[in-house]
């Protein structure tokens, strides 16, 4: 954990700079490659540790923010990035999560087109004229480049019969005989030279003097668009077509599909072509073409639903497997990790890779089917590192040829390396587990890592360094021990202020920052127990759901599985399945775990939450419940609108449910709504309702 934190704050430096680089200066210092590998690590370590997750996380970036030697323009709609995927089964996944948001069982029609490896632009034409050229920058605030892209022949000063207003976004790149031709040229002349196209084009349209960037031969592709005053086309398709229409470029190997196996057949088309296009592309863009559907898609953060990226292959290398090492996680968990020969993949030198779990390393997956053709891992291997770009490096092959003779196949161990308590798998579950609980040091150090991570605790002073040298001297072996640190350790023969790397002031500021935290809002007080399968959203929900800690503690105490009203209530939340329930509730019936929990709340004074309500909705505050099926929308969308406009949605009715959404097929749900005597409506109601018809 603390070095998942360690890791995460070197690579947020580590993209910035790169950002800085690309992005304001043009003078990268890493290879695509290695940037994307970066950033695809440091989202592999988010998703494994949401609670590390930076405020301004690289992950929800897109490029850096402008510099200050051209004009900022505010873009009036965000500049997005994308997804990415790595290989067929990502966009299989995208397809049904598209399908699955929609609510549609039909076939959704996507276009694919080029990712093309360039930079990207919006340009602004109002009443017809060229007026406004930005780069991205932070995807907020843009560059004016204005009178440099009036330089670029791609792009028309003027349009016939366009919107009012118009913004059209797209790609400035630099074909490969243009750049080969502009390095000559800079070298002959002594100047600086460009590490690829995609840098030369970045450097050229970002020139102070408008007369150097006519001199270099830049291009552009039109592909998306920003503000519009009217509609273009109903279509993605429609719309780049108006763009040709227009004078634009538009890449002539955009196309429209209505089957998934016809888009994977187009990107291997692409990759195939990849060499003699002309220009450097690095993937293909697959975007939903219905721009109705778009619309109801919508953005993350970061980035739109509607659309991913499949990108080219990763790089793969052998080496040789050195070491199997086992972690022991928070919840007991024993992983699995590769220490191999330092090599480089993709160019970033490589020496860990994860090994997922046992059944892995013997060559099975989760279900018991053979991979690798049954090639199991063995230390001592020659094996295949990759990185697909969106992980922690993997192993995806072996090499049974260079095994060594007196190798051995590698036995998992059945205990914890760290306890020694016997390490169980139970049915169902691919991970084998510590039994220790809070006898196990791995796990109890993990906990406490977690219980004072950025979004539980977070308690000033005290990171998983901190942590762990305190639990390591035995000066804090559970939560409840961190806020009778100063009462045992402020004063005597042992104090925190004497220890090594510490003062009379940082450990009066440690105290203080402690302090400040003996009131915490419930729900941050759930995540912070580190309950197996509680997440941040779903401490959210709980906390939501009971708002006091007595309610929440009575309830999980009280709570029979499968049995009885306190388990029907906690089940009813809505992202509460019964999976975490038992998990929950085990904890609290669990005398040791209990007891710890216990003396931590002894501490402290609990903070009550109260659902946010949006006001001025004609579903704010109110409980919904949707039954029956949906077919406008999906369950995931309904839900994510309902609650957007300050809804509780809830998973069962009773007589505190205020609306009941019934579609067709609804059960039991609608009869006891009507027994209830609560409100009920149809779907085209609902959508009526919340005013989107
Ligand atoms: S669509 C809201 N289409 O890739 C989505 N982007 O990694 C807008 N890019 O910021 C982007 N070719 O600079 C789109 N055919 C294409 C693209 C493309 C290149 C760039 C673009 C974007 C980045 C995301």
């Amino acid at each position: 954990m603390e070095e998942a934190q360690a890791e995460l704050a070197s690579l947020a430096a580590q993209l910035e700079k790169a950002n800085v680089a690309y992005h304001r200066e043009d003078a990268p210092d890493l290879s695509d490659a290695e940037y994307d590998a970066l950033k695809a690590r440091n989202l592999a370590i988010e998703q494994a540790f949401p609670e590390l997750k930076l405020a301004d996380s690289p992950s929800d970036r897109v490029g850096a923010a402008p510099s200050d030697a051209f004009g900022k323009i505010r873009h009036v709609q965000r500049m997005m990035s994308l997804e990415n995927a790595f290989d067929a089964e990502g966009i299989v996944e995208f397809a049904a999560r598209v399908g699955k948001y929609l609510g549609h069982s039909d076939r959704i029609a996507f276009t694919a087109e080029p990712k093309i490896d360039g930079l990207s632009l919006s340009l602004r034409y109002e009443d017809g004229v060229l007026m406004q050229a930005a780069t991205r920058g932070d995807g907020e605030v843009g560059e004016n480049v204005l009178a440099n892209a009036r330089t670029i022949s791609d792009i028309p000063h003027q349009i016939a019969n366009a919107p009012q207003v118009l913004e059209v976004r797209g790609e400035v790149y630099m074909s490969h005989a243009d750049f080969a031709d502009l390095n000559r040229r800079q070298a002959e002349r002594g100047g600086k030279t460009f590490a690829n196209p995609r840098n030369a084009a970045a450097g050229s349209l970002r020139q102070l003097d408008p007369a150097i960037t006519a001199s270099r031969p830049l291009r552009f592709f039109a592909y998306a668009w920003g503000e519009v005053s009217e509609p273009l086309a109903d279509t993605q398709f429609g719309v780049v077509e108006r763009f040709r229409e227009m004078g634009f470029q538009v890449n002539p190997l955009t196309r429209r599909f209505e089957d998934i196996q016809a888009l994977l057949g187009h990107y291997a088309e692409i990759e195939q072509g990849r060499a003699t296009l002309g220009y450097d592309i690095d993937g293909v863009v697959y975007k939903v073409d219905d721009l109705a559907m778009q619309r109801r898609l919508g953005f993350r953060s970061a980035t739109p639903r509607w659309a991913i990226a499949h990108k080219f292959p990763a790089e793969l290398a052998w080496t040789r497997l050195l070491e199997i090492d086992i972690q022991v996680g928070r919840t007991g968990a024993l992983s699995p990790v590769a220490r191999l020969q330092p090599v480089t993949v993709g160019g970033v030198v490589v020496q860990n890779a994860t090994l997922h779990n046992e059944d892995y390393i013997a060559g099975r997956d989760s279900k018991g089917e053979t991979i690798r053709d049954g090639k199991d891992i063995r230390v001592g291997d020659w094996v295949q590192v990759y990185r697909a770009g969106d992980v922690i490096p993997k192993i995806a092959d072996v090499d049974i040829g260079k095994r060594p003779d007196d190798s051995a196949a590698y036995v998992f161990p059945t205990h914890c390396p760290e306890c020694g308590s016997e390490a169980l798998r139970l049915e169902g579950d691919a991970v084998r587990r510590c039994s220790g609980g809070l006898v196990c040091p791995a796990q109890a150090v993990e906990r406490l890592k977690h219980f004072v991570s950025r979004n539980a605790f977070d308690i000033d002073g005290l990171g998983a360094k901190q942590v762990e040298a305190f639990y390591r001297d035995g000066w804090i072996k559970n939560p409840a021990d961190i806020f009778d640190l100063q009462a045992t350790y402020g004063q005597g023969p042992r104090q925190v202020k004497n220890r090594e790397g510490w003062g009379a002031k940082s450990a009066e500021k440690l105290f203080a920052g402690i302090e400040a935290k003996r009131q915490i809002p419930l729900n941050r007080l759930i995540f912070a127990l580190g309950i197996r399968h509680v997440g941040e959203t779903s401490a959210q929900l709980l906390a939501r759901h009971y708002g006091t800690w007595d309610t929440f503690e009575a309830v999980m105490t009280k709570a029979i599985p499968d049995e009885g009203a306190e388990w029907q209530d906690l089940i009813a939340i809505d992202g509460v399945g019964a999976v975490m329930a038992k998990s929950l509730v085990s904890t609290f019936q669990n005398k040791a775990e209990r007891a710890a929990i216990d003396a931590l709340v002894a501490h402290l004074q609990v903070q009550d939450v109260h659902a946010p309500v949006q006001k001025d909705s004609p579903v704010a505050g109110k409980s919904v419940v949707f039954t029956g099926t949906l077919e406008k929308m999906s369950r995931a969308e309904a839900k994510a609108r309902a609650e957007a406009l300050g809804a509780k949605v809830v998973g069962s009715v009773s007589a505190k449910t205020d609306l009941v959404v019934a579609g067709p097929g609804a059960g039991s749900k609608a009869k006891q709504a009507e027994a209830l005597g609560v409100e009920m409506i149809d779907e085209d109601a609902w959508i009526a309702l919340i005013g989107d018809a």
